[in-house]
């Protein structure tokens, strides 16, 4: 734990909503959040994955919904604020990848589908806690963008323009909250070992035409690994915390020099 002067978390005490909150990136999260003494609302349509991460965060909210359902985020910040108080922060990790394919031949549904959960999902979020957040007259949101919001992807085509849309939300809102003292970032992570980065190596088939895509993947990545849903979440709560006072609108790559 990364203690302060008094020897308490970085976060003791602050309320932090968390979507997405079972799957990796978000529970590596959640777990360290916890640890440095946050009160954790967690959100997402997975209920036992959501019940498995609040089994590692004692004293979690629970709540099920999902992220493109506008009643559902609502009743998320209300079941927060009704459990410990307006939330000081936000983590919108919710996210899918959607199919593979050329954009051009991406079937509609699919195209929107991965719109609704990686933009409006994160929207949604913003929308439904910020007004908590002013409620203590600072905080600090972090929401999921991907290497691939920054790079065209030639195979994950909607969910590479998703999370530029992501990275450029994460900027708008930046400048919204600025004023309000309401920091906004993005964390890029690149390749992690993640069952995420499992089922995008699936897309390529099975047997060797999967293991020459991971290679691939990984020859990539200058660092020479991937990188651990830990290693994000320590990006995360830099963002959130104290030590990134100044730090707004970014959109951090954690991705081993993918993008350098
Ligand atoms: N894993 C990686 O390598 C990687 C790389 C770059 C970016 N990301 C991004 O990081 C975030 C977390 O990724 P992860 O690896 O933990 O993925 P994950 O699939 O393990 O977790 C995503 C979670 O979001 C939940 N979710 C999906 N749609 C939802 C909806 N409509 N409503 C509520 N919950 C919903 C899922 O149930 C799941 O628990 C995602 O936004 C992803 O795009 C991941």
């Amino acid at each position: 734990m990364v203690s302060t002067p008094d020897g308490t978390g970085r976060f003791a005490g602050q309320v932090v909503a968390i979507t997405g909150a079972g799957g990796a990136l978000a529970r590596a999260t959640a777990v360290r959040l916890a640890a440095e003494g946050a009160k954790l609302a967690l959100f997402d349509r997975d209920t036992e994955k959501l019940a498995e991460t609040a089994a590692l965060c004692p004293g979690a909210l629970t709540v099920p919904g999902d992220v493109t359902s506008a009643a559902d985020m609502a009743a998320f910040a209300e079941a927060t604020q009704a459990a410990f108080g307006p939330a000081h922060k936000l983590v919108a990790a919710a996210g899918i990848l959607g199919k593979a394919g050329p954009a051009i031949e991406m079937e509609e549904e699919m195209w929107d589908r991965v719109f609704a959960i990686n933009v409006k999902g994160a929207w949604l979020a913003a929308r439904a806690f910020i007004p908590q957040i002013r409620t203590h007259g600072a905080g600090a949101v972090v929401l999921f963008s991907s290497t691939a919001g920054v790079m065209g992807s030639p195979t994950l085509s909607a969910y590479s323009a998703s999370k530029g849309a992501v990275s450029l939300l994460t900027r708008s809102l930046a400048l919204n909250h600025a004023a309000e003292n309401i920091r906004v970032n993005c964390v890029c992570p690149g390749t992690i070992d993640s069952p995420m980065s499992d089922s995008s190596f699936d897309m390529a088939g099975t047997g060797a035409a999967r293991d020459a895509r991971e290679a691939m993947m990984l020859a990539k990545i200058p660092m020479g690994r991937f990188g651990l849903p830990a290693e994000v979440a320590d990006a995360v709560l830099y963002l959130l915390s104290d030590s990134a006072a100044y730090t707004s609108g970014v959109a951090l790559p954690v991705d081993g020099a993918r993008l350098a």
